[in-house]
């Protein structure tokens, strides 16, 4: 049986215990430049314990961020800052990861603490944005997307292609697809956000379409040896959930035929009418339902910051890996606390020597 704190081995890389800090934007980069604070950011973390370090959805094309603010990874400036978080993650004992994105209809946003709306139409600040078809997200994201051509389709594809080839190149081991959360991808498998009525619309293949044909060209440049995994929302909680998640797994099927080594499930978040149920662990069921049906291992986030929890999914075989967010903000120790609550033998060695060495018989609170 599993525990938090076995290794977990996806492909050649060996993650030191089974948990994960999932991406998580920083909204705090100019030009798409990862900088100083992602650097001590991204270091902390991986220094903190948790065996993977995903870094935030960053995006394939100028016009896929969610902000302005958003890093990027279409040039080689943007390649070359990721370079020392890359070190720093792998320095401090971590895997290093990087969630690849295009934001879609969703893009052009402020901040969230800066109002967490579409930029204002005739802010200079603000861009453009593309969708599988011409329908605004809605709530506080009304902007209309131009619907994409097939040459638009092509083109976005690619970006991701060249993305992953710049963050090989920057040295990160572990690749996510953000095919999740109402972005560009989550939006083309979406049937109310996908009217069209060529090949990427329509039936659920269809409508998986363009999410298969990209990961099928990243799989292609990402090498066989390192894991490519996708964040992809299974579920939307808009009443038709159970089709959805018959549809959703069919295509997780295809995702794995294509080379898909682990799935991030989430939800899908493609309308602001969803009636998420929220609580401890709530997707714990349905990631299990994924893992069992699409038989391919899964991460899943949301809920799972009592380190009694997190275990005991993991030991259920529930989830192979569990991804701890905010709480990691709060302490990017959260680790080992959590190995600490859990009465893990010997807890410091989830921390680098220079911090284990002292902490070897300390155990107060953390
Ligand atoms: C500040 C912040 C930024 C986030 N950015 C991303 C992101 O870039 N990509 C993504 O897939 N999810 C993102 N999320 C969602 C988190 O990855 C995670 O699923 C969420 O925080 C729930 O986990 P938790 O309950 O442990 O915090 C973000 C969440 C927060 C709080």
């Amino acid at each position: 049986m599993p525990t938090l704190f076995d290794p977990l081995k996806i492909k050649d890389v060996t993650l030191r215990n089974r948990i994960g800090v999932p991406p998580m934007c920083q909204y705090s980069a100019t030009d798409g430049l990862a900088n100083d604070w992602h650097l001590s950011h991204y270091a902390g973390l991986a220094r903190g314990g948790a065996g993977l370090v995903v870094v935030e959805a960053t995006a394939v094309a100028p016009e896929g961020r969610i902000t302005p603010a958003c890093t990027g990874l279409w040039n080689d400036a943007q390649t070359q800052a990721f370079v020392p978080i890359v070190r720093a993650i792998k320095a401090a004992g971590a895997v290093p990861g990087i969630q690849i994105a295009h934001a879609g209809r969703k893009a052009s946003a402020n901040r969230p603490w800066e109002g967490d709306d579409h930029i204002a139409e005739g802010d200079p600040r603000g861009w453009d944005t593309i969708a599988p078809s011409a329908i605004a997200f809605g709530g506080n994201l009304p902007k209309v997307p131009r619907a994409m051509t097939l040459d638009d389709i092509a083109r976005i594809r690619a970006d991701f292609v060249a993305t992953a080839k710049r963050a090989l190149d920057a040295g990160f081991e572990w690749l996510e697809l953000h095919f999740a959360h109402g972005y560009l991808a989550q939006s083309f498998f979406n049937r109310d956000a996908n009217q069209r009525t060529d090949q990427y619309g329509g039936s659920a293949g269809n409508r998986g379409r363009f999410l298969v044909e990209t990961l099928a060209a990243v799989r292609e440049v990402w090498p066989a040896h390192l894991p490519l995994t996708a964040r992809f929302g299974v579920i939307e909680y808009d009443g038709r959930d159970e089709e959805t998640l018959a549809e959703s797994i069919d295509l997780v099927r295809r995702f794995r035929q294509e080379g898909l080594d682990l799935l991030s499930v989430s939800v899908g978040f493609s309308t602001p009418k969803g009636n998420v149920p929220w609580g401890p662990a709530f997707l714990a069921p349905v990631a299990a339902r994924v893992r069992k049906e699409a038989g391919i291992p899964v991460s899943s986030a949301w809920g799972f910051a009592n380190p009694e929890v997190a275990d005991r999914v993991v030991r259920d075989e529930q989830l192979d890996q569990v991804l701890v967010g905010r709480n990691h903000l709060a302490n990017p120790h959260w680790p080992y606390a959590a190995a600490l609550k859990l009465g893990v033998e010997r807890p410091s060695w989830v921390l680098p020597a220079p911090y284990a060495h002292w902490l070897q018989r300390y155990s107060s609170d953390v």
